[in-house]
């Protein structure tokens, strides 16, 4: 299929990426993933916002105006003809002689965008019967509010889940839960749903956002206070959002069973107010 390489779309084969783009080489840079629907590219808006916020935060200027990007991305999905599908996007500080400090203006280094496609089903067997868990430190940076692309953290925390035959990992800081290795993570008591606040210690998920929306709607209160793991393990359901993962109930955490070991009665409520947002 194509991919956009800064303004353009283009046939994968043809490009190349330079050994000393900074993105390879120090991860620096940002990146979005965006879900496509039927053909249709779900909160691209939203995310594409918060690609530009990333990339401010870590003082990248990204060579492209939002509504060029989003014109970009909606030819490059119709091209490709992608159904139920994702894109992925980032954008680098570009190629330069390698340097921790930024390329000077006089090198005239432009940071690189880049986009493709892929064909991904819904997880729909997996959002029905729920997911193992397992808890994993949170051994991040404090800037997790940056869509960044150093996810070494996430992908050893991952890893873990993997080789315990999990889906997920579930980060904590000293004992308080943060986020999932690459999800937001949520419990539910007595009819109210809490996550972790928006600050530097997570990634404001779109999803999460989206979630607060249909709950504010649904009159279900949605509280953001930080929870610990005793009461991750005393929660009557846990779940966990991303784009590609929707609204995905946890029913069994380090080994041990949430509430009933099947997906409560609140998240399956609200994948399927979630469900009426997306088709
Ligand atoms: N991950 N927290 C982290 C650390 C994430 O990496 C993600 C998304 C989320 C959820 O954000 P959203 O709802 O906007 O997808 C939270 C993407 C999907 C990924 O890295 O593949």
């Amino acid at each position: 299929g194509k991919i956009i390489l800064g303004d353009q779309l283009m046939e994968r084969s043809v490009i190349g990426i330079d050994l000393e783009d900074r993105g390879y080489q120090f991860g620096d840079g940002v990146y979005e993933v965006i879900r496509v629907y039927e053909g249709k590219l779900f909160t691209m808006k939203e995310h594409i916002g918060r690609l530009y916020q990333s990339a401010k935060k870590i003082k990248i200027t990204i060579p492209l105006a939002p509504e060029q990007m989003m014109d970009l991305v909606e030819k490059l999905v119709a091209e490709n003809k992608v159904y139920d599908g994702s894109v992925y996007m980032q954008v680098t500080r570009g190629a330069a002689p390698r340097t921790h400090m930024f390329p000077t203006p006089e090198s005239k280094t432009k940071p690189v965008f880049t986009a493709y496609t892929n064909e991904v089903a819904r997880p729909g067997n997996l959002m029905k019967h729920g997911v193992k868990a397992v808890t994993a430190e949170d051994i991040r940076w404090l800037r997790c509010d940056i869509k960044s692309l150093n996810l070494l953290p996430n992908v050893l925390a991952k890893q873990e889940a993997a080789e315990a035959g999990c889906y997920e990992a579930i980060l904590h800081r000293s004992g308080t839960v943060t986020e999932g290795s690459s999800s937001n993570v949520y419990i539910v008591n007595r009819g109210e749903v809490r996550t972790h606040p928006a600050n530097h210690f997570i990634l404001n998920g779109i999803t999460r956002q989206e979630l607060q929306k249909l709950c504010i709607e649904n009159s279900i209160p949605f509280v953001e206070r930080a929870f610990t793991l005793e009461d991750l393990f005393q929660a009557d359901e846990v779940f966990i959002t991303s784009t590609t993962s929707e609204i995905m109930p946890i029913v069994e955490i380090d080994g041990k069973t949430v509430g009933n070991g099947t997906p409560g009665q609140m998240v399956r409520m609200l994948q399927t107010l979630f469900e009426q947002r997306i088709i």
